[in-house]
């Protein structure tokens, strides 16, 4: 009843309605958006019924490591093997690959059958950046580690650099190289980078204040220095959006500061550590 295929750019407009109807596309409200980067690497796949695109999935690729970062079928067509069709078309059986589950029971157990296990919760977190600590400064970090350049502490965006050395960062903290993505996405209007010699966050204006990810680190307290001193640096903005693993030690203090959780999902993972739990923030839709 169900065919599968690799999607086209005459398919977007299909997926683009899928994804709509799960919220998807609410921090994207501007072409191009993460759909195109995902039919442009050639990762899309597309689910039919009878000619009718009712559902999608497509990964992103960090080095050997794939991102499962989509999989949705249409509410009037799940249950009924879609989505283990598009599963079994999109994820390689004998390579490592990591994924965010949504709270649906169904995507944990196919997930989980298809060789992945659930490793820790993904938070999503939105709050006010007037109450955070500034990098340094965040009592319970543990030790600072090596010395970051003063200028870099404050947050700088040189552009002359950003692109190796983010590279390089971001591949020891989410577990491969990703730079033409991270190129992409570093191009799109509204979007800058903030690296400190040993982290780096990436933010981009949003609706309503700023989203933060990716970002990492060499150490938790580097990653944890990134991230507050690009939030320091769009302090104007107001609002924050982020995500990050539970054992992530900027969560409590992102609490004690008055965010809040407004969502969670479930890290599954096929295994070995692929990605730096404590010292990754990665980004909600490109891993
Ligand atoms: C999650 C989703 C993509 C799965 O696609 P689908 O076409 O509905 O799923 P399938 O019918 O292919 O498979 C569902 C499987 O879950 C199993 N399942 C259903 N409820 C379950 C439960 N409570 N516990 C364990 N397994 C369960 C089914 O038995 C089935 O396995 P089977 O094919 O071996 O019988 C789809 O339901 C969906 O779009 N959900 C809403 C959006 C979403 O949350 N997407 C996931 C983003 S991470």
């Amino acid at each position: 009843m169900y065919t599968v295929r690799q999607a086209g750019p005459d398919d977007l407009a299909g997926v683009r309605a899928v994804a709509r109807r799960f919220g998807n596309l609410g921090q994207w409200p501007h072409r191009p958006d993460y759909l195109d980067r995902e039919l442009d690497n050639g990762r899309l796949v597309a689910g039919f019924a009878d000619g009718d695109l009712v559902g999608f999935g497509a990964t992103f690729a960090r080095g050997g490591l794939t991102h499962l970062a989509d999989l949705f079928v249409l509410p009037e067509h799940q249950s009924s093997g879609l989505g283990r069709t598009l599963l079994t078309r999109l994820l390689p059986v004998d390579a490592p690959r990591v994924t965010f589950a949504s709270s649906d029971p169904r995507a944990v157990a196919l997930y989980v059958r298809q060789g992945m296990r659930p490793v820790c919760p993904l938070l999503y977190l939105r709050g006010p950046m007037s109450a955070l600590p500034g990098p340094g400064v965040a009592p319970t970090l543990g030790p600072a580690g090596a010395a970051v350049p003063p200028d870099r502490a404050a947050g700088s965006s040189d552009e002359a650099i950003v692109p190796g050395v983010v590279a390089a960062l971001d591949a020891d903290a989410s577990g491969g190289r990703r730079d033409a993505d991270l190129a992409w996405y570093a191009a799109l209007p509204g979007v800058t980078t903030v690296h400190t010699g040993t982290g780096y966050a990436m933010v981009r204006d949003a609706r309503d204040g700023v989203q933060v990810g990716p970002a990492g680190g060499q150490t938790t307290r580097h990653c944890a220095d990134a991230v507050l001193a690009a939030l320091a640096r769009h302090r104007a903005a107001g609002t924050a959006t982020l995500c990050l693993f539970g054992p992530n030690p900027l969560l409590p203090v992102l609490l004690e500061a008055g965010f809040a959780i407004a969502d969670m999902d479930v890290f599954l993972s096929s295994g070995g550590d692929p990605l730096a739990l404590d010292r990754y923030l990665p980004h909600p839709d490109l891993g």
